[in-house]
């Protein structure tokens, strides 16, 4: 495979590409790499290849007549004429460069012969136009910035050359490395271990010894499933799981990220549609499903807050005829969820109750569909979750048409609201408190 390198500094490569794997097959001839600097096609005396920014800000643009000259000496045209193979551009704003990638990269080398051109930017980045012109894909190494391309360029050609036929010598073992598609199914590598049999007290896992290759295919197919789901949660979904893989992760509980995690559906003191302040009325639905999705998300606990003894006498019933009436006779999950809940008057008392129950004075967290017009900090999403880490949240949730001002006045925070897709935004409060402890606890 042959990789055309466009850089300012070829200098860069020399040692990455000179050892190792890479070194080999170069040796062997299965890797190929030809350096393509700019600046060798700069016109003025003083071979000029950045410029200032139309606009203003800070820094230089490469400026798209050295570049775009370098890529029609290697065989494109610009405005859809002849393309010689792929044309990467390495840009912090680019799509996320993956594993899918490299593997569809080194097919098409190994089936076309094409080479592949790597572009590496410096300063402030490349005039836009090069990417208007010719036909480049723009891909990102990671959310940070670089100061160049061409470390990203040397991340990527790694990834690539270790896909090729003959590259790594075993070719199981690409198959069974983090990400790889296939029977690994896209999920992180399994721990690994060589000698000694114990290092500093701790030993290798038993199974590991024991020669039974079915076992120990097991044991590895369960530790990719956990480090992946503790990990990389988003790649566990995706993965195309076998039926006894989904049986074994529910079989394995997990550590509960909701524990600290407490709410309040409260009654009063909310607006009405007058925007006055008052009680509203408890409502049979909202306790039910907000219960339920309590403890499906492992919540540390739900409280129905109403300072009307004859509201909370209505809840008494509720729950009585669903944890030990006919209620819980004929659905006993619901029994379950309901038993969670507790009752209480109002905001202090809930809090009261949570600081009781951990040692720690709750942070109270609004909840509102307008958000920004509460008069607190908006807390995002994942710095809710990180708050979860040091102490309980008691996340509240307004009936009626929300929490008055001098409930919002207990809060230190508001959670961010949930923007419909439309003109249309009226979620009942058991379908918004789903969705945000979903938003939350990130599952
Ligand atoms: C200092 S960076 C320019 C950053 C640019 N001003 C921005 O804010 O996105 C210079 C060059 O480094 C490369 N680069 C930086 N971060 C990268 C990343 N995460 N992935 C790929 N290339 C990157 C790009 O080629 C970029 O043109």
């Amino acid at each position: 495979m042959h990789f055309n390198i466009v850089t300012l500094f070829p200098e860069f490569f020399s040692g990455p590409l000179d050892c190792g794997l890479i070194a080999k097959a170069r040796g062997s001839g299965l890797l190929s790499f030809s350096f393509h600097n700019p600046r060798d096609a700069a016109r003025d005396m003083r071979r000029t290849v950045d410029g200032r920014p139309y606009g203003g800000g800070p820094g230089m643009i490469m400026l798209p007549g050295p570049l775009g000259e370098t890529l029609r000496g290697l065989g494109f045209s610009p405005r859809g004429g002849a393309v010689p193979g792929p044309l990467l551009l390495l840009k912090a704003g680019g799509s996320p460069f993956g594993q899918a990638k490299a593997a569809a990269l080194a097919e098409n080398a190994t089936r076309t012969r094409e080479p592949l051109t790597l572009v590496c930017g410096r300063y402030e980045g490349i005039d836009a136009r090069i990417e208007e012109l010719f036909p480049t894909e723009a891909v990102s190494v990671g959310d940070f910035v670089l100061n160049g391309g061409e470390a990203a360029a040397l991340c990527l050609i790694e990834a690539v050359s270790r896909l090729l036929p003959g590259f790594m010598g075993h070719e199981h073992s690409v198959k069974e490395e983090s990400f790889a598609s296939g029977k690994a199914g896209g999920l992180l590598e399994y721990p690994q271990y060589a000698r000694p049999e114990v290092f500093e007290g701790l030993a290798v896992p038993e199974i590991l010894l024991s020669g039974d290759h079915a076992g120990i295919a097991l044991w590895r197919r369960q530790a990719s499933l956990l480090a992946t789901r503790q990990v990389r949660p988003e790649l566990a979904a995706a993965a195309p799981l076998a039926p006894e893989d989904r049986a074994f992760l529910r079989a394995v509980a997990r550590p509960s990220a909701g524990r600290n995690l407490y709410c309040a559906l409260v009654h009063y003191p909310v607006l009405d549609k007058e925007e006055n302040s008052g009680a509203a009325s408890l409502t049979n639905l909202d306790i039910h499903d907000i219960a339920r999705t309590s403890c499906t998300y492992g919540l540390g606990g739900f409280y129905a807050l109403t300072p009307l003894e004859d509201q909370r006498e209505l809840l008494r019933e509720i729950l009585r005829y669903w944890i030990s009436g006919p209620g819980a006779r004929s659905n006993p999950d619901r029994a379950r969820a309901l038993a969670s809940v507790r009752e209480g008057r109002s905001i202090e008392d809930a809090a009261a109750d949570v600081a009781r129950r951990t040692g720690t004075v709750p942070l109270l967290v609004a909840t509102s569909a307008r958000a920004e017009h509460c008069g607190l900090p908006v807390m995002s999403f994942p710095e809710l979750a990180g708050k979860l880490e040091t102490m309980p949240l008691l996340l509240l949730f307004g009936t009626g048409h929300g929490l008055a001002p001098r409930a919002l006045e207990a809060c230190a925070a508001v959670a961010p609201p949930l923007r419909s897709f439309g003109a249309y935004n009226h979620l009942s409060v058991r379908c918004a408190a789903a969705v945000i402890f979903d938003r939350i606890l990130n599952d």
